[in-house]
């Protein structure tokens, strides 16, 4: 097994490519500079340049409203992001070029051209139309990576159907919560999706939360797998019986640029999840410009973001993005080690793929998984190498360098958020000389800064907050239904910054250094997990009178979960208790929660107050010294138990 380890101090660093730098989009960094300068002197300007890339039905009034914390960008303009993603190819020499490839798990393929996928979407907004659903009117879509999802997606922007793409790796329980919060008219499913050669039984998901989501009114089913699934009367129609009903005509609703695109909800510091509110112009605007300039995209790539829909680099990196660049955009449906550990690379050398965008995680699981299976395919396409969703260890990201992108290919490690939308942190492929484990730079318009608790700069390689000091186009809007969470979560921590719970350093030469969460949220695989929403899952368990969840260093994951549990009175610790609030946290939250490791204790370390001290359950998870601060815990000999609790 190939060791990885996080190297602190990192002095290797790789310049851009000559050629890779001659032929880039942006290859002279005195363009860059001036770009960048631009961005941040004349806001407006230059993002008003930027979207008058685009299509807009209307013009704005203003480039941009701001009052904090609110924003508004091309105030009084009207456009639509399904018709710059489809349309505007359609007369530009793009009718025939495949705008997605799409492999299945099993192993099918199917291609769909933008004139094809323009048709689909056009037929899937006359469904939801014929149904009642109109602009505001919110979708829930819960299915697998087909690409009938991405048709679902563009039809609901197309007619101004806010959606919200629910991952189909969650269970009902979370798609109760997210469809109530968001109270959807309609759900789009399909009966199971392809997962390591099994079925997910997506269309059974949907039923049984369905029992408890009076709003829905329409649920669309999309043959995948075949087997039985229930249909209920009335409520439940097939996707190909609708699609035959309708015609391919529907045009484009002009949208005011706010009007609200999507609803994403991700995990917050307290239990319930939070609806993340994206609208249409700001986040086309962002979403293309960065595609455009940190993936260096040419017209005949074939790029592939290895993300699923059901997360916001889906949304930004798999859909919005590199569609609205016109782009050939690569969709895989199923695992990475199915059939076999060299799956992605059979992908990459079947396609000619030359831009992959993938997760550190997976990178990790690569390197383990041995570098013979990348070697047995032919990787020349590749130029261009991006990851996303937590830190690259920088070992990892040599390996990736050497043996995926053969020593030629620059990495962009791009740092962004679901509710910044868009990348904030990468190098520009052509301009930014990169170094493991570093993101660099800000991107055109990103002001960000590393702070301290008063708000406050700190000086070089000084750990701190990591803030954006202006808004942005693609910055979240509020949170769904609650915009004092919005005020509160966002723009009350370093006020009057923009801060969302990442600590970071910046190096002498300017360049961010993400350091991870600094909040009670953990990162797993690449996606964030509210503590607090484990522990209320394993609180809803009969047997648990307390839970505490903290994480720990994970070699693959980059975090693993531990939950210190307290058991309720006449409950005994047992091995078969351990495996029943394991199965019960993937049962109420999805497989990703599941805890690595359940740890009985008799009792939670506090403070007087009553908080508990996450911090210092967090080093015990560890193996750890006890860093923190253990004045204010109430009851020291607490501590000394949990050292000797019982190891699940
Ligand atoms: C982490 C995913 C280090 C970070 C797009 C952030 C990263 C959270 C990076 C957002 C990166 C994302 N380096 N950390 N390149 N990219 N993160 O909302 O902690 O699922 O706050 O968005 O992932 O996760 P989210």
């Amino acid at each position: 097994m190939v060791e990885i380890n996080s190297v602190l101090q990192e002095g290797r660093k790789f310049p851009p490519p000559t050629a890779f730098a001659a032929a880039a989009r942006l290859g002279d960094p005195a363009e860059y500079e001036r770009l960048y300068r631009r961005s941040l002197d004349e806001p407006e300007a230059f993002w008003a340049e930027v979207a008058a890339e685009l299509h807009w039905f209307e013009p704005w009034q203003a480039v941009r409203e701001w009052s904090h914390p609110h924003v508004r960008w091309f105030v009084g303009g009207r456009t639509n992001l399904a018709y710059n993603c489809l349309d505007r190819h359609l007369t530009a020499g793009r009718r025939t070029k495949a705008a997605l490839i799409w492999e299945g798990e099993p192993g099918e393929t199917r291609t769909l051209t933008y004139l094809e996928l323009h048709r689909e979407v056009c037929r899937f907004a006359n469904v939801l139309k014929s149904h009642g659903i109109s602009a505001g009117d919110r979708v829930a879509i819960y299915m697998g990576m087909v690409p009938e999802l991405a048709v679902a997606v563009l039809a609901c922007a197309r007619i101004g159907a806010t959606h919200s793409v629910i991952f189909g790796g969650f269970s009902p329980n979370a798609i109760v919560d997210r469809v109530n919060d968001a109270q959807a008219k309609v759900v789009v499913t399909c009966d199971g999706g392809w997962r390591r050669g099994r079925i997910v039984p997506l269309k059974d998901n949907v039923d049984e939360a369905l029992e408890r989501c009076p709003t829905v009114a329409h649920v669309f089913v999309l043959k995948r797998t075949q087997q039985h699934v229930h249909m209920k009367e009335g409520r439940d129609h097939w996707w190909s019986d609708s699609m035959d009903q309708v015609s391919h005509d529907c045009p484009a609703e002009p949208l005011d640029a706010e009007h609200p695109l999507y609803i994403l909800y991700t995990s917050g510091t307290t239990g319930k999840p939070k609806g993340v509110v994206h609208t249409t112009g700001g986040y086309m605007v962002g979403t293309y410009l960065t595609t455009k300039y940190v993936f260096d995209l040419r017209e005949d790539d074939v790029y592939w973001c290895t993300a699923d829909v059901g997360w916001v680099t889906g949304h930004s990196y798999v859909l919005y993005g590199p569609l609205a660049n016109g782009a050939t955009v690569l969709m895989y449906e199923g695992a990475p080690n199915h059939p076999d550990v060299d799956r992605f690379w059979a992908m990459i050398d079947r396609w000619q793929v030359s831009v992959f965008y993938t997760a550190p995680t997976a990178i990790r699981a690569f390197v383990r998984w041995g570098e013979e299976h990348p070697k047995k395919h032919d990787l020349s396409s590749l130029r261009l190498l991006g990851t996303v969703g937590e830190p690259i260890n920088p070992e990892a990201w040599m390996w990736y360098r050497r043996v995926i992108g053969g020593d030629r290919c620059p990495i962009v490690d791009t740092w962004w958020q679901t509710e910044t939308g868009a990348i904030m942190i990468s190098p520009l492929p052509g301009v930014t000389p990169t170094t493991p484990g570093s993101a660099t730079k800000p991107f055109f318009g990103v002001d960000a800064d590393v702070v301290r608790r008063d708000g406050t700069s700190c000086g070089p390689d000084e750990g701190g907050f990591l803030v954006l000091k202006q808004p942005w186009p693609s910055m979240l809007r509020t949170v769904w239904g609650d915009d004092e969470r919005y005020r509160q979560q966002y723009w009350s921590q370093i006020p009057p910054f923009y801060f969302a719970g990442d600590g970071a350093r910046r190096d002498a030469d300017g360049n961010f250094w993400i350091m991870g969460r600094i909040d009670d949220v953990i990162n797993v695989a690449g996606h964030r997990l509210g503590t607090m929403e484990i522990e209320s899952a394993l609180v809803s368990h009969p047997a648990v009178a307390e839970a505490a969840v903290v994480p720990r260093p994970d070699e693959l994951k980059g975090s693993g979960i531990v939950a210190f549990v307290t058991l309720e009175g006449g409950r005994r610790p047992t091995d078969g208790l351990v495996d029943e609030l394991r199965d019960h946290v993937s049962k109420e939250i999805g497989a990703i929660a599941r805890p690595d490791q359940i740890r009985f204790t008799d009792a939670l370390p506090k403070t007087r107050s009553g908080k508990i001290m996450r911090r210092l359950l967090a080093d015990v998870a560890a193996n750890r010294e006890l860093r923190g601060d253990t004045t204010t815990l109430e009851d020291l000999s607490v501590l000394q138990q949990l050292r000797e609790a019982d190891e699940g």
